[in-house]
């Protein structure tokens, strides 16, 4: 038993749909959320900056004392999972081995579409992930960089984010995949809009969920499990912090009580 928190981190508020599964999932677990929000996005940024800005996030969760950190950003796990499991002396997961999984679980075809910022798509992460488990997948990867700025405005069901939506689509409509992995912490706020243009046939994925099975998973193994009380949690921001409280309420489906401003 571990009564630490578990940090969780993302370039802004997007995290908040996988913090949001992880509270439900182990709601004795006590939650330090980070959301990088002077510096959001990080979907169009190099890799190598992303892997800095992560890294910073890290040190920072670890001085906070987090037994474990959930890496709640699609971009971040594609460019720093690896580097960040390699300097943590606590366990670290990422989103995309999660998505990927539930993927490879829901297709029947085998021809699964990705979607998600540039950054991700470019980094061919998903497409290795379902592939390693499904080597004889077809992977049609599309980035849709409009998507996030479109959902941080609130405009889930605008014509506008139809129209944007319908364009970014139609290649993956065109190949025919039955399964669509939301690959972006976003994304899920768009869902009803997706399944829309997508069509009944197309199993929308996202990787909250299976992430927060993942994470329970681990602390278990680990015996890492909180098992005292349901606990509060706390949130971080490196700026705007009015922003995040706001459009938080929706990612998260409650008021956000506590969010502290902490500048890295
Ligand atoms: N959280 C990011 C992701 O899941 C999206 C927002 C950004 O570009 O920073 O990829």
């Amino acid at each position: 038993m571990n009564s630490a928190p578990l940090g969780v981190f993302d370039s802004g508020i997007g995290g908040l749909t996988v913090a949001r599964a992880l509270f439900e999932r182990l709601p004795r677990e006590a939650v330090i959320y980070f959301g990088d929000t002077a510096r959001v996005p990080y979907g169009p940024k190099s890799p190598e900056t992303v892997r800095r800005y992560s890294a910073e996030i890290l040190t920072y969760l670890l001085r906070r004392g987090v037994k474990a950190v959930v890496i709640a950003c699609n971009t971040s796990t594609a460019h720093a999972l690896g580097a960040l499991q390699q300097q943590s002396p606590v366990p670290v997961v990422g989103v995309i081995e999660p998505g990927a999984r539930a993927a490879v679980t829901a297709t029947r075809s085998g021809t699964i579409g990705v979607i998600g910022t540039a950054g991700t798509i470019a980094s061919g992460a998903y497409e290795r992930a379902i592939k390693a488990l499904r080597p004889a997948a077809q992977v049609h990867s599309q980035p849709c960089p409009l998507f996030v700025p479109l959902v941080e405005e609130g405009w889930f069901d605008h014509p506008a984010a139809e129209l944007i939506a319908r364009e970014y689509l139609e290649p993956l409509k065109r190949a025919q995949i039955d399964v669509l992995v939301l690959g972006c912490t976003h994304y899920p706020l768009i869902k009803p809009l997706l399944a829309r243009v997508m069509g009944p046939d197309v199993t929308l994925v996202d990787s909250a969920e299976e992430t927060a099975t993942v994470v329970a998973r681990e602390l278990e193994r680990r015996d890492l499990l909180a098992n005292g009380a349901a606990h509060d949690h706390r949130f971080v921001v490196s700026d705007d912090e009015p922003h995040f409280r706001k459009v938080g309420a929706l990612f998260l489906g409650e008021k956000l009580k506590q969010v502290e401003v902490v500048p890295l």
